[in-house]
This record gives structure tokens, C-alpha cells and sequence, in this order.
């Protein structure tokens, strides 16, 4: 069943879930900046540690009338049933998620939950809508795929090989996601994208965690011997390829999203210590690639990842903009600009703000 969706201008009312952290705020403010979207956006996020509503400070105070926020679990089925029904919701486009590896590791119990039961809430939510629902879109990782060798890359018909506690709960997402329009005819896309970088990054991930310990002096931790591979993406090119795949896209279709630029940890640590040693020198003088430190492996770390993103470049005329040089150069810049933020998160300021002004 291949099916070509009609016009933008379907979706009236979209609930983004997962809008207050990295990519899905990057995505609201994308939507809402350009792209002829004139709908209402619906956030509903629950509000963990890597939600941060500072992210879109900008949007609330900007688009009244235009955005709302609803602080809510998507394990909530009740809840989530109520926002759909107040908002008269017609499109989803699915970001929550619990997302970092290392914490899946530590703790994967909340990873089933969200990512898992979450997913689940949310399509059965969606299939109640019947008619009146357009498109379910559901953002998932390259990382389902599992680990390449030196060779080869990521396409949509590589077989599902999971390898950590994230990735396997993505994978039970997707498949879920897959199974409701295969069995219930409901609406739904499905992009696997790999690695982002770029503003509004919680700071555990590797890039923005290393811009800001060089920052403070700190350690640049670096896993096993540095030279894993990842396929970097700016976050805005992804925003672009998922309202591509929203506005364009076949129902009931997988497409792999990547950035052409495959690179080793290690090399892009030393790229952001010879940016940093340019525009903001340690005041000791010191290079900050002396503060990199090798350190014990990540379990289970996968070797490579690489996307062959041929499929959404061919049919739907996606191709990433931003090259890796500047892209890592705007978001170093970034973090050194969001003096505010920054020390938000650092100091946990957030969360007591969030306390205070959306409950625990
Ligand atoms: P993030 O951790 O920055 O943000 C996740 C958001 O989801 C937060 O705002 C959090 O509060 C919210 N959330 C978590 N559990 C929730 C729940 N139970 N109910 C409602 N909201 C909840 O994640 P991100 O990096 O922005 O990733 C967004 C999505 O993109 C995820 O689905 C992730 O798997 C996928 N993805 C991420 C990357 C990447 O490099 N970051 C790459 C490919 C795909
Ligand atoms: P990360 O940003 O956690 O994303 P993912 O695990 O989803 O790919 O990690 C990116 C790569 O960087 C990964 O190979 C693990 C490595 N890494 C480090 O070497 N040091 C760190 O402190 C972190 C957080 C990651």
C-alpha cells in the first residue's frame, strides 16, 4: 500500500510530543519560523530531566494562540485521549523519548516505558481518531540498525539489530508504528535518523558535553580508543528532512535520514579543542586538547554507524544543507552565546524553575 499524502495545509491542529527537548524544540521553532506551516502546534511533554521549556521561551512569547503546551506523560493514555480531544488533533509528529545510551544502560526500565508504552498510548490514541487523524509521525535513530564494520551503510532494508536498551526500545517503537498501519490502516511515516548536533543539545551528549567541560577546564572523556564512527547531521536539516517526509512523504514508509559525514570521536573532540583554543583560549594558555582523557568503553558501543539516505534524496528531493565544518562551528558558538542557559542546566536551575511553575 503506497499511498501520496495531499497538501500541508491538512494538518490544522499537530501535537509534537517531546517539543521541550533537543530536536523536538528545534522542530517547533523550524515550523513555526518558515515552511508555509499555519496550524496550531500542541507540545505535550512531560518534562524530564532533558525537557527544558527555556527552549522555547521564544516561541511561547511569539506564536500565542498559535502554540500550546500541555506538560503531560505520554504513558497517560486517559491524558492523552483528553489533549486529543480538546485540541481536535489531526497530525502527531513523535519525538519523545527517553535518548540517551548511557542512561539506558544504567537504568532501562524508563526507556521501556516511554519509548515503549509511550509509543504505544499514542498510536492507539491516534487510531480512535479515525477519519479525522492525517498522519502519525514517528521519529526514531539509525542506532535500530545496530553496528557496521568498516564497510557499508544503513539502508531501509537492513535488518533490525539493536544493541543497547535505547536502540532496542526504538526498534519496538518502530515496529509498533509499522504494525498499526500495516494492520489498522493508520496513517504513519517513519524516519531513522543518525546522530544530531547543534543548539539546545542536553550537554551528556558528545559534542556539547565536550564544548562545555573544555569550557570549564573539565576532562574531555573519550570512549575506548576514540575512533567509533558516527554520521553527524545538523539539527535543522533533520527538522527539514521530517517535514519533508510529513508534507511529501508515502504513507506507510521508512526513510533514513543522515548527514554524509562519518567521523571518528576523536576527531571531532581535537575539532572543537582548535575552534575553542581560537575563539575562547583556556586562560592558562594551555591547548584544550590536553584535557582529553581516554576512558573505560561503553558496553556493548557500537563500532559505526552510516546512512545511505539515497531513498529520500530520490523521491522526495532531501538533501542535508549544512556542512560539518560549519555546522560544529555555529553550535560551538551557540553554547559560548547562551551564557543563561548554559548555566541553567549546569546548575540545575532549570528544574527548580520547572518545579515551580509546572508542578513536580
Ligand atoms: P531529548 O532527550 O533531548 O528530548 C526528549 C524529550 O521527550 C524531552 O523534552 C522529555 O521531557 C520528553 N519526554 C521524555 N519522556 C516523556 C514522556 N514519557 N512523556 C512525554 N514527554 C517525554 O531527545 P532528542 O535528542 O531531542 O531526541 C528526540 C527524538 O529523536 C527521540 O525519539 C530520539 O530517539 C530521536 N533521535 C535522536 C537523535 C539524536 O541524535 N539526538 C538521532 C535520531 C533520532
Ligand atoms: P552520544 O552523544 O552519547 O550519542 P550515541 O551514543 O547515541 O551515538 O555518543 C556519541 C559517540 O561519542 C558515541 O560513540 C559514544 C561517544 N562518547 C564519548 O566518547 N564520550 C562521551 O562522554 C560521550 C557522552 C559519548
Amino acid at each position: 500500500m503506497r499511498t501520496k499524502r495531499k497538501s500541508r495545509q491538512e494538518f490544522k491542529n499537530l501535537l509534537v510530543t517531546g517539543g521541550c527537548g533537543f530536536i523536538g524544540s528545534n522542530f517547533i521553532r523550524y515550523l513555526m519560523a518558515n515552511n508555509g506551516f499555519s496550524g496550531r502546534i500542541i507540545n505535550v511533554d512531560k518534562l524530564t530531566y532533558a525537557g527544558n521549556p527555556e527552549n522555547l521561551e521564544d516561541i511561547t512569547r511569539d506564536f500565542p494562540g498559535r502554540y500550546y503546551f500541555e506538560k503531560a506523560d505520554i504513558c497517560d493514555a486517559a491524558k492523552l485521549t483528553e489533549i486529543f480531544l480538546k485540541y481536535d488533533i489531526d497530525a502527531v509528529c513523535h519525538f519523545a523519548a527517553e535518548s540517551h545510551v548511557d542512561r539506558s544502560i544504567k537504568d532501562p526500565g524508563s526507556f521501556i516505558q516511554t519509548n515503549i508504552i509511550g509509543t504505544f498510548n499514542l498510536l492507539e490514541t491516534a487510531k480512535a481518531r479515525g477519519d479525522k487523524f492525517q498522519l502519525f509521525h514517528h521519529v526514531s535513530t539509525d542506532e535500530v540498525y545496530g553496528s557496521l564494520g568498516a564497510e557499508g551503510l544503513f539502508r531501509e532494508d537492513t535488518p533490525y539489530q539493536p544493541n543497547s536498551p535505547y536502540s532496542a526500545s526504538k526498534a519496538a517503537s518502530d515496529h509498533l508504528v509499522r504494525a498499526y498501519f500495516k494492520t489498522f490502516g493508520l496513517p504513519a511515516t517513519i524516519s531513522n535518523c543518525s546522530n544530531n548536533y547543534g543548539p539546545y543539545q542536553f550537554p551528556e551528549k558528545l559534542i556539547p558535553l565536550v564544548i562545555l567541560n573544555a569550557l570549564a577546564g573539565k576532562q574531555l572523556p573519550v570512549y575506548g580508543d576514540g575512533k567509533n564512527i558516527r554520521d553527524w547531521l545538523y539539527v535543522e536539516d533533520h527538522c527539514d528532512a521530517i517535514w519533508t517526509i510529513m508534507t511529501t512523504g508515502n504513507i506507510g514508509e521508512t526513510y533514513n535520514v543522515g548527514g554524509n559525514a562519518e567521523i571518528e570521536n576523536i576527531t571531532i573532540v581535537q575539532m572543537i579543542c582548535v575552534i575553542l583554543d581560537e575563539i575562547s583560549p583556556a586562560l592558562n594558555k594551555k591547548p584544550h586538547r590536553e584535557l582529553i582523557t581516554f576512558i573505560k568503553d561503553r558496553p556493548g558501543h557500537d563500532r559505526r554507524y552510516a546512512i545511505d539516505f539515497g531513498k529520500l534524496h530520490r523521491e522526495l528531493g532531501w538533501s542535508p544543507q549544512e556542512s560539518f565544518k560549519s555546522g560544529l562551528q555555529r553550535t560551538v558558538n551557540w553554547y559560548l552565546q547562551q551564557k543563561k542557559w548554559v548555566e541553567n542546566i549546569k546548575t540545575g536551575a532549570y528544574l527548580s524553575w520547572m518545579k515551580e511553575h509546572y508542578g513536580s
